[in-house]
């Protein structure tokens, strides 16, 4: 049969309330990019996370974010950064580009993101840093992993491109590190068009630094000009962190997306609440099939981004579920992130090596199920249905 519910690359529709956003923002931002809105998101996005005011910058993308925040590492020769093998591979290369060796932590099999303690057991005298990743958009044990980076002294970031809007401890998701990245891709939960990113920086010397670096260097002189224009409208520059200079590049984030993006602030929490109750309804509803083993959370600590499962009785039955699945009730469910250790790209640079037998096991007999939010109820209901179908037959 053909398709009925795909796994759509678009996470949510827009109400007219944000349409007419975008369109208020076309007819009158000036400039297109770097002006009011975006200050405005930034402002309301450091609300929204309960941070400082000055900490949070718009990028094009959650990569964007990622390669300014691997550039304030600052590595040097042999620094090592920890970051789990299941993840997105975004999460990881902009560290190696900036100089950091990765050393692969494993997930914990029921949460599918790292612990303290997984991360604890991959420390050397090499590590600088670690990378935190709040995969499927459940907030890992920050309280625990920050007080340990605190301990040895070691830079952490989290990647919480799939965790808007999630708390753990009563602070939200990207606001425990020294730095957070944030994506609004297509797929995440909050989409800014298709693309945009959020960098948020804690250090106010370093929170200096990202205006520049994210666009071309520019700055103004330091020195009173009597004609504005003379010598130029602005200088380029770029002062040195811990003894090196760091290189710019262009990676703003346009004024209409801004625009969007601030307005979206206002109805992410109730996507992510609406998207958990579908998750509950679908994880309580095959609980007579416990060989799908799902990741069961009641609270604001998961948004349900994505909706996977561990299909234990193995890879085969995954395969056979999978198939059946797609052939006979037209459901296209993927299996995702394979572990980066794995990837030739990562081979190739001599990173193919990792013990992370959770890692392995979780991605081998992974499902992940179409889950955008506008999936209607109808949909919904026929693969719940399905599903249960499905099962039945294969055992
Ligand atoms: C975990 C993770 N990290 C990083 C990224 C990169 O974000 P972007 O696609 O906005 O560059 C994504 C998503 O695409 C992601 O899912």
């Amino acid at each position: 049969m053909g398709i009925r519910i795909n796994f759509s690359g678009r996470s949510i529709r827009y109400t007219e309330d944000e349409i007419a956003t975008v369109v208020e923002a076309m007819r009158h931002a000036e400039p297109l990019t770097q002006g009011h809105y975006m200050h405005s998101f930034e402002q309301k996005f450091a609300d929204f996370q309960g941070v400082a005011q000055g900490s949070c910058f718009t990028t094009m993308n959650g990569c964007a974010a990622l390669e300014m925040s691997a550039q304030l590492c600052n590595f040097s020769e042999g620094d090592e950064f920890v970051i789990p093998s299941h993840t997105f591979t975004a999460s990881c290369y902009p560290y190696i580009k900036k100089g950091g060796r990765p050393v692969w932590a494993d997930i914990d099999l029921r949460t599918r993101v790292v612990t303290a303690e997984s991360i604890e057991r991959v420390l050397t005298k090499n590590t600088k840093a670690v990378v935190v990743v709040h995969l499927y958009g459940y907030a890992a044990d920050m309280p625990e992993i920050a007080e340990l980076c605190k301990q040895k002294g070691l830079l952490l970031i989290e990647d919480t491109a799939q965790a808007i809007g999630c708390e753990v401890a009563g602070k939200r998701a990207g606001s425990f590190g020294d730095m957070a990245i944030f994506s609004f891709h297509s797929h995440k939960n909050l989409t800014t068009l298709g693309e945009g990113g959020m960098l948020y920086v804690r250090d106010p010397d370093l929170q200096k630094l990202v205006p520049m670096l994210r666009h071309n260097g520019h700055c103004d002189y330091s020195f009173d000009r009597p004609d504005y224009w003379k010598p130029a409208m602005g200088n380029v520059d770029m002062p040195i962190l811990d003894g090196r200079m760091l290189m710019p590049a262009n990676l703003c984030l346009g004024e209409i997306e801004c625009a969007l993006g601030a307005k979206m602030l206002e109805r992410i929490e109730t996507i992510n609440a609406e998207k958990r109750k579908r998750a509950l309804a679908f994880i309580d509803g095959l609980a007579d099939f416990p060989e799908l083993e799902f990741h069961r959370e009641a609270t604001s600590r998961h948004n349900y981004h994505l909706l996977v499962c561990r299909m234990t009785s193995g890879p085969e039955k995954r395969d056979r579920f999978i198939r059946r699945m797609h052939d006979d009730k037209g459901i296209k469910c993927v299996v995702q992130y394979i572990p980066l250790n794995r990837y030739d790209f990562y081979r190739k640079l001599g990173f193919g090596s990792a013990h992370c037998p959770n890692a392995d096991t979780f991605f081998d007999s992974m499902i992940s199920f179409p889950f955008q939010h506008w999936l209607s109820d109808e949909d919904f209901d026929y693969m719940l249905e399905a599903s249960k179908d499905v099962l039945r037959s294969l055992n």
